[in-house]
């Protein structure tokens, strides 16, 4: 027989549509550990404020464990629970009674399953945002050692995917690692307004019962209670935070993916990535393809869609608790998932790809040094506008006699302005390296202001 957590004053049973449409245990089951956990400390205060006897309380201990174990046993042997109940919450008071008996019948006084599965969702939340964040500092750490042993290594610098300036390989990882740090801290900003904690909200008004919802926070591993039991029911504000976030996060993943596939085509041919995170075809025994990093670019798509499909969900809702919330641990968890594989797969492959050098600087070519030689006249006094102009006379003389700029004679230049100085000094702007390391201001990317960063990150790796 189904236990029914309600249905005292109905006659019928719900439609068999209905009920297939309102429960959510295939969803919620994965809060198990949360909700028992949750009960247990629920249990716990009820004793501790007199509400509970001691016998009834070691009966609610001892039966939750139970209720855990057989729990886990279910799911190690057939997958998912098969329970007729509508969420983890009937399943887990159903359980209990079979092994706690009457006491189990106290355990949810002065509870609803609205503070409840709000408690649950948020205690998920603090173990899941901190693995997120552990994996986060794991890519941002494997970023941070290929930067610092391929920080000899230039390569062209693309804006609108156009060549545009030489500059260290690293200084190209690091870009993106910097992303990926801001989001770590804007991870551990929401992690404190996640960690409050709604138990004792009751269905709306609060506990009618005299709780200390202080301590029973504390024993939930919460920094704080929520204010307001109506809010506390109702917000889900930490959710479509999460589900932003996520989707900036997946967007950052996405950009460095692009990139890597880009240079892993071909005609960039900067990267190999190594066979366990490329994939084949199934008709063409040559290909290579980066469907990883490829599948990674396509969920951000997917975070956003899952982010607006919340936010959906919200607009137009009344306060406080209403069925549609329900929505949110399918939403939830579904971008934790996707999010969690992106994170090790960008991780796995940024870790175990080729750089070829060679590739990556035979690349360069002499006109992504126009920008130093308008730069070499500025030194010399010109004003820059019109050096970038003089720079332009250069570059279409050069086209039109066919030479590159660096091997375009000293007299050319010399016509076009008497500032060019010596052939000495204008051969010394052809050189990748001297190119780089002029630029040694904060944040540029000479060698000395990219050993800047990776201390930087460094030490800020080493205390989280
Ligand atoms: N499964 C529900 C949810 O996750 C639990 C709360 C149900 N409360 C209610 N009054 N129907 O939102």
């Amino acid at each position: 027989d189904r236990y029914q957590l309600w249905g005292g004053c109905f006659e019928e049973e719900p439609s068999a549509v209905l009920k297939r449409l309102n429960d959510s245990l295939g969803v919620d089951s994965r809060l198990y550990r949360e909700d028992v956990f949750g009960s247990k400390a629920w249990a716990r205060e009820l004793f501790r404020s007199g509400h509970l006897s001691q016998n009834d309380h070691d009966a609610l201990q001892s039966g939750l464990d139970k209720v855990v174990q057989e729990i886990e046993q279910d799911l190690s042997l057939k997958g998912s629970l098969k329970d007729p109940e509508e969420d983890i919450h009937s399943v887990v008071e159903r359980r209990l009674h079979t092994h706690a008996g009457e006491a189990a019948l106290r355990l949810h006084t002065a509870r609803s399953r609205n503070d409840q599965s709000a408690t649950d969702t948020r205690l998920w939340m603090l173990a899941s945002t901190h693995r997120l964040r552990n994996t986060l500092i794991e890519l941002i750490t494997v970023l941070v050692k290929r930067a610092e042993m391929e920080i000899d290594i230039i390569a062209p610098g693309y804006t609108h995917l156009q060549r545009a300036q030489p500059v260290r390989w690293s200084h190209f990882l690091l870009s993106h690692t910097w992303s990926l740090k801001d989001d770590v801290m804007r991870l551990e900003e929401q992690m404190k307004r996640i960690s409050r904690c709604p138990l004792g909200s009751g269905a709306i008004a609060g506990c009618a019962l005299a709780i200390d919802r202080n301590r029973l926070a504390r024993d939930l591993g919460f920094e704080d209670v929520t204010p307001n039991s109506m809010f506390a029911v109702s917000s889900r504000d930490h959710i479509v935070e999460f589900l932003n976030w996520a989707t900036l996060c997946s967007l950052h993943l996405s950009r460095l993916a692009e990139d890597l596939i880009i240079y892993s085509s071909q005609e960039f041919g900067f990267i190999r990535f190594s066979d366990q995170f490329s994939t084949g075809s199934s008709l063409m025994p040559q290909k290579r393809n980066p469907d990883g990093l490829e599948l990674v670019r396509g969920a951000a798509g997917l975070m956003l869609g899952t982010s607006v499909a919340f936010n959906c969900v919200l607009k137009g809702l009344p306060s406080t608790y209403n069925k549609d919330l329900q929505s949110d641990k399918e939403l939830l968890f579904a971008s934790y998932d996707k999010l969690l594989d992106c994170l090790k797969v960008v991780t796995g492959s940024v870790k175990t790809m080729e750089v070829n050098r060679e590739k990556a600087q035979s690349a360069l070519e002499p006109g992504m040094l126009a920008t130093d030689i308008a730069h070499a006249l500025v030194r010399r006094g010109v004003p820059f506008r019109r050096a970038h102009h003089l720079v332009g006379a250069v570059l279409r003389r050069a086209t039109a006699l066919g030479v590159d700029l660096q091997h375009m004679s000293h007299a050319e230049y010399l016509a076009i302005c008497p500032d060019f100085g010596s052939e000495e000094e204008l051969r010394a702007i052809f050189s990748w390296e001297a190119s780089v390391e002029q630029y040694t201001s904060v944040g540029g990317t000479s060698m000395s202001s990219v050993r800047v960063q990776l201390q930087e990150l460094n030490t800020w790796i080493n205390q989280t």
